[in-house]
Parts: C-alpha cells; sequence; structure tokens
C-alpha cells in the first residue's frame, strides 16, 4: 500500500514522525514536503498529496497543518479526494467506514504524536462500510458526493 504525506510548518514535526513510523511498518510512503520546519503554505502540500490519491498514484493520503481545517479545506477542492478532520480514534474509524474518506488530515498543535498514531492505525485499518450488504446508504451517499464534482 502507498500513502502520500505532507505537512506545513506546523505539521511538520509530527509529520516527520508518522512518515518514519509508516516506514517501519513496511508501508512505501512518498513524503512530498515540507522538509523544513521553517513556514509553508499548506495548500501547496494539500494539492499534492490530493493529486497523489485523486489520481490513483497513491491508496491514502495523510496531510497535517495545525488544526487540520486548513489542508481538509484544500484537499477536498481536489477531484475523488474525500479528506477528513479526524481528533480521535472514533472519527477516523466513521471516516472510514461512512465517508470512505482517502485523505486523513490531522492536528499538529493539537495532537501528540501518540494520539496522532493512533488514529492513523484506526484510518488505515478500517474497510469501507459501503462495500457491504448492510452499507448500500453509505455507498450511495458517497456517490452523490461525486457526483457534486461533476455539477
Ligand atoms: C499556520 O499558522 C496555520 O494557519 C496552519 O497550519 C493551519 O492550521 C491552517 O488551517
Amino acid at each position: 500500500m502507498k500513502i502520500a504525506i505532507g505537512s506545513d510548518h506546523a505539521g511538520f514535526d509530527m509529520k516527520e514522525y508518522l512518515r518514519d513510523l509508516l516506514k517501519s511498518e513496511g508501508y512505501v510512503v512518498e513524503d512530498v514536503g515540507t522538509h523544513y520546519p521553517t513556514p509553508a503554505d499548506y495548500p501547496d502540500y494539500a494539492e499534492k498529496v490530493g493529486q497523489l490519491v485523486g489520481s490513483g498514484g497513491a491508496d491514502f493520503g495523510i496531510l497535517i497543518c495545525g488544526t487540520g481545517l486548513g489542508m481538509s479545506i484544500a484537499a477536498n477542492k481536489i477531484k475523488n479526494v474525500r479528506a477528513a478532520l479526524c481528533l480521535s480514534e472514533e472519527y477516523a474509524e466513521l471516516a472510514r467506514r461512512h465517508n470512505n474518506a482517502n485523505v486523513l488530515c490531522l492536528a499538529g498543535r493539537f495532537l501528540n504524536d501518540e494520539s496522532s498514531a493512533k488514529i492513523l492505525k484506526k484510518f488505515l485499518a478500517t474497510p469501507f462500510d459501503g462495500e457491504n450488504k448492510n452499507g448500500e446508504r453509505h455507498k450511495r451517499r458517497v456517490e452523490k458526493i461525486s457526483s457534486l464534482e461533476s455539477r
């Protein structure tokens, strides 16, 4: 599984930590930057990760800024991206099960490394309910989200 990861300066430390954690667990990781802790504009990294995930060049994306808000707003402008800001493991589970989220946004200034790793692991381990017989409503709703892209 290939994972694209990016951050601005406010998510830099967490991005480095999660990137190394994912690599140590055998994931193929593409780090799009920022590669420095100096000020950087979050939409630039949301675009890079979003393009990779939206085009099928990565299975999932991770984006980290101070709040996770700017990253999620920017990434959701990109076709085929469903970016979800998750502040807990329960959010991560529901973002996958109900929304088929493919980009996880995290808040570098509001989570510690341990919490962010738990949220990330839950996100990657949880399948979309829309593939199950009882999850047709979730599939229909996510398809309606996709149809908004062409209107
Ligand atoms: C940077 O100061 C901050 O605005 C950014 O990391 C993010 O929180 C934006 O949504």
